[in-house]
């Protein structure tokens, strides 16, 4: 009688664990990213990525910046799932027609690592998935830390031009900032270590001129206020026209704590750049920062890697694009 007892709670436990294996099982199918996810459909896509974006790098350095500024403004705007990537079409409109994505460059390269990849596996690797590796091996080309990415991203189907301006605009307080961040999971830390990017490439002069004509801003050092005006002399620059600074004019290809001592200095180049050391709940990051390079890429690390898994595309859901230009048909 006993033993009839054990055996069927025995049983119904036996039951019960089945359950719960199936529904892990099924959730780490189907739910998530994983490390190597192309192991056995492409073995050699991460390495392939990584020859493209190095090949890229070595005939113009500057991509390997933009595909840094790609995973931010896919990622940031509801998943990260290429939509950065469509070209507007009939039925579509670009994310890159938006005034968000003023400066963005270098998406014909995409295509070359794209090709790459189908070359060695049809319809396997994701274009979402290029953006986040393409960018781990950016930072690696800009001196950088390796990331350790996770794979398995899928690719939408839409563009998401109505929601692009989730992604902070250049002059927005540092508390709106903040919180578009906080929704993502990346604290404040994070948020300053992020702005790190901004250690490398450029800022037009369309998004400057605010700051310095009628008046210049007293947060900017005068030295530099004098440069920026030499960049930009005219308070209403030509959108066309290629009139640009930089952050960080001694490092401007490496991707260091240079941003936060120029930040120190007040030579940020952006308002939510100097931002940064105004606002009691940023500033004591960025001195961190400025002082202490390895605890930057830490930070910076960790918080590119929440960015870069922000609400995945897996499963059945979306699809892997053929072209990253256009869903497929
Ligand atoms: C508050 C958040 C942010 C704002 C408002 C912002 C805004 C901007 C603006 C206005 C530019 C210059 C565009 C131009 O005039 O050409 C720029 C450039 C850039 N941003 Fe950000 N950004 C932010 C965060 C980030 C993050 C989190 C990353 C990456 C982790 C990033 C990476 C870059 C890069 C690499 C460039 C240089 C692009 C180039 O030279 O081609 N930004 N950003
Ligand atoms: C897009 O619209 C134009 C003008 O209405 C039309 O001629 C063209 O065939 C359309 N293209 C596609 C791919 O539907
Ligand atoms: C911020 O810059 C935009 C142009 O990029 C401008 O239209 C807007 O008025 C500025 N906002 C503030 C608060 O200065």
């Amino acid at each position: 009688m006993a033993l009839g007892l054990g055996r069927r709670r025995a049983h119904s436990l036996c039951f019960l664990f089945s359950l719960f294996l199936c529904l892990l099982i099924s959730f780490s199918v189907e739910g998530e990213l994983s490390l190597n996810y192309y192991s056995e459909s492409c073995p050699r896509a991460e390495d392939i990525v990584k020859e493209e974006v190095e090949k890229l790098y070595h005939k113009h350095g500057n991509t390997a910046v933009s595909w840094v500024r790609n995973l931010f403004h896919d990622c940031m705007v509801k998943s990260c799932d290429a939509s950065v990537l469509l070209e507007s079409t009939n039925t579509t409109i670009s994310e890159q027609t938006s005034q968000r994505s003023f400066g963005m460059r270098n998406f014909k390269y995409v295509k070359v690592i794209k090709d790459a990849l189908e070359k060695e596996c049809p319809s396997t690797v994701s274009c979402a998935d290029i953006v986040v590796l393409s960018a781990r091996e950016g930072v690696v080309m800009l001196g950088g830390p390796y990331i350790n990415m996770r794979t398995g991203r899928r690719d939408s189907k839409e563009s998401h031009i109505q929601e692009v301006d989730f992604i902070p605009n250049h002059n927005d307080s540092i508390s709106l900032v903040l919180s578009r961040f906080q929704s993502l999971g990346i604290d404040a830390e994070g948020t300053v270590a992020l702005l790190g990017a901004h250690s490398v490439g450029r800022v037009h002069c369309i998004n400057l001129v605010g700051r310095l004509y009628p008046t210049v801003d007293p947060s900017i050092d005068p030295d530099y206020a004098e440069y920026l005006k030499g960049r930009c002399p005219s308070p209403e620059p030509d959108p066309k026209a290629v009139e640009y600074a930089r952050n960080d004019r001694d490092t401007p290809m490496v991707i260091d704590n240079m941003y936060y001592k120029n930040l120190l200095k007040h030579k940020g180049l952006l308002l939510v750049d100097q931002q940064l050391i105004s606002d009691s709940s940023t500033s004591p990051f960025v001195e961190k920062m400025a002082a202490d390079n390895d605890y930057f890429y830490e930070k910076f690390s960790a918080a590119l890697l929440l960015l870069s898994e922000n609400n995945p595309i897996t499963g059945e859901e979306g699809e892997i694009r053929n072209d990253c230009r256009f869903v497929n048909n």
